[in-house]
């Protein structure tokens, strides 16, 4: 594919109805695990993102039959061919969430071979968690030439304790752990609302997995699933990115599908803002009234039910238009600043700060304080990872003038068709190939 820019032009206030897609972190996961059983999977209300057919491709290279039916947004997966049990390298690398097939392979097939996963550059994100406790169970893993094997002679429950609530490790432990006999116990598990959908979709697969409480999951094996037939929820990190296209202009966004109880303390930091939010009854569908004088309010991200760290960036981009000044703290991964720099080129004051609250870098701190301007202004930026490319069309939206944002891959790895779901709120927006955009453009800093 060639490369591609977002362009975006100031235009207005943006209002109306629109309606999110299937959550891509929750997707994702479901796909892996329909290699548990035997047969045709269907999931339906499937965003078809870049991310999606990267799993498509996985779960292909794997010999499973794979079709996507991209106006009805759905996805089935017979694994009734599955023959292989080597993760294909280049789509390892493309997305982390490759490494979620690990568990299913070791659950039904007792082998995966993998290399280590790539994806967004938000961090180190190891996966020690998942390997450590892989052992724990039974599991035998060497590297060689920088390919990890993995086997085990049979899987054994066992108690896990998790020392970070980490959504990946809570989430192949689960898949490896719902065909091993007796009863495994995850503490400290990751409760995203992503990790609550996977329960579903295993349950409905026959599977035995009760929540306790304090973060427990108690696993009992089966000894065969039957293939899902699931409906993905609706994307949380998509509907918070719209609420805060209507909070940036200035407008009214009514997200008609947003489930608000899973996510309570980001609304709240909305109406903390000055915002005035309007629930469904049931918590189904949010919508957004924007004050035209929001005042900036501090955040820290964390484990679900804190802040998602997936909205750090687009929330940080309404604290550069807000009133006073906030500090915003990543606690979930070590380097998710990388979009303050384009931020700043757009005009935002934002200061990285070290834990002794000294002037550091952007690679170097988990704490940035952001002072609110009048205006940021249009820019060529670069998206690094999903949600920085998210933050910037944000940005460019409330920005005087044109932006231009390349690294469109990760906009369209993370959303399926976002873009077009802006202009029916009234966005200038689109997406074109690097060929059109004129040299001088290129490399012109402002476009004012
Ligand atoms: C998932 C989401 C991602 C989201 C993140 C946190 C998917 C496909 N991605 O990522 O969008 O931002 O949850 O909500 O669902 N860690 C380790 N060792 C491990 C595993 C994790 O040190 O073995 C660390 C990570 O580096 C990170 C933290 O734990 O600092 C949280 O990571 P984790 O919850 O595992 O995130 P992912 O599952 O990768």
């Amino acid at each position: 594919m060639s490369e591609e820019y977002i362009k975006v032009i100031s235009s207005g206030p943006l209002h109306g109805e629109v309606s999110v897609a299937g959550a891509k972190n929750a997707v994702l996961v479901s796909m892996a695990a329909t290699l548990l059983a035997d047969g045709e999977s269907i999931l339906t209300n499937v965003p078809i993102s870049s991310d999606v057919r990267y799993m498509a491709i996985l779960l292909q290279c794997l010999g499973a039959e794979v079709a996507l039916d991209e106006e009805r947004k759905l996805v089935t997966v017979d694994t009734r061919s599955v023959c292989c049990f080597t993760v294909n390298p280049d789509v390892m690398k493309k997305m982390r969430a490759s490494v979620l097939v690990m568990g299913p392979l070791l659950a039904r097939f007792s082998q995966a071979k993998l290399v280590f996963p790539g994806g967004c550059s938000i961090g180190a994100r190891p996966i020690n968690y998942h390997l450590k406790n892989f052992k724990k169970m039974g599991v035998e893993i060497h590297y060689v030439d920088e390919v990890l094997h993995a086997k085990t002679k049979k899987l054994q429950s066992c108690r896990i304790a998790l020392e970070y609530p980490s959504v990946g490790a809570t989430e192949n432990i689960l898949m490896a752990a719902v065909l091993t006999e007796g009863t495994t116990t995850i503490v400290n598990a990751a409760l995203e609302p992503e990790v609550l959908d996977l329960i579903e979709a295993l349950q409905c697969m026959g599977a035995r997995i009760v929540i306790c409480p304090a973060a427990i999951i108690q696993i009992t094996g089966v000894t065969s699933l039957k293939p899902m037939n699931h409906s993905v929820i609706p994307d949380r990190l998509e509907a918070g990115s719209l609420l805060l296209a209507g909070a940036v202009t200035g407008g009214d966004v009514f997200v008609t599908n947003a489930r608000a109880y899973d996510m309570d303390i980001f609304l709240m930091k909305l109406q903390e803002m000055g915002h005035k939010i309007e629930v469904g009854l049931n918590g189904n569908g949010v919508r957004i009234k924007a004050t035209q004088l929001p005042e900036a309010v501090s955040f820290k991200t964390g484990p679900y039910p804190g802040f998602p760290t997936d909205l750090q960036s687009p929330m940080m981009v309404a604290q550069c238009l807000a009133t006073g000044t906030c500090e915003i703290h990543e606690t979930v991964f070590e380097n998710r600043f990388l979009h303050v720099r384009e931020l700043q080129k757009m005009g935002a004051q934002i200061k990285c700060i070290s834990g002794s609250g000294l002037a550091c870098s952007v690679g170097d701190c988990d704490k940035v304080q952001v002072t609110g301007v009048e205006a940021l202004y249009g820019t060529n930026v670069i998206a690094t990872d999903i949600r920085a490319s998210c933050a910037l069309v944000l940005a460019g939206m409330a920005a005087k003038g044109k932006t231009v944002m390349t690294g469109v891959d990760h906009w369209r790895r993370g959303y399926d068709q976002l873009d077009k779901k802006l202009i029916q709120l009234g966005l200038r927006i689109s997406i074109q190939p690097v060929d059109y955009l004129i040299p001088s453009a290129r490399n012109a800093e402002h476009f004012i």
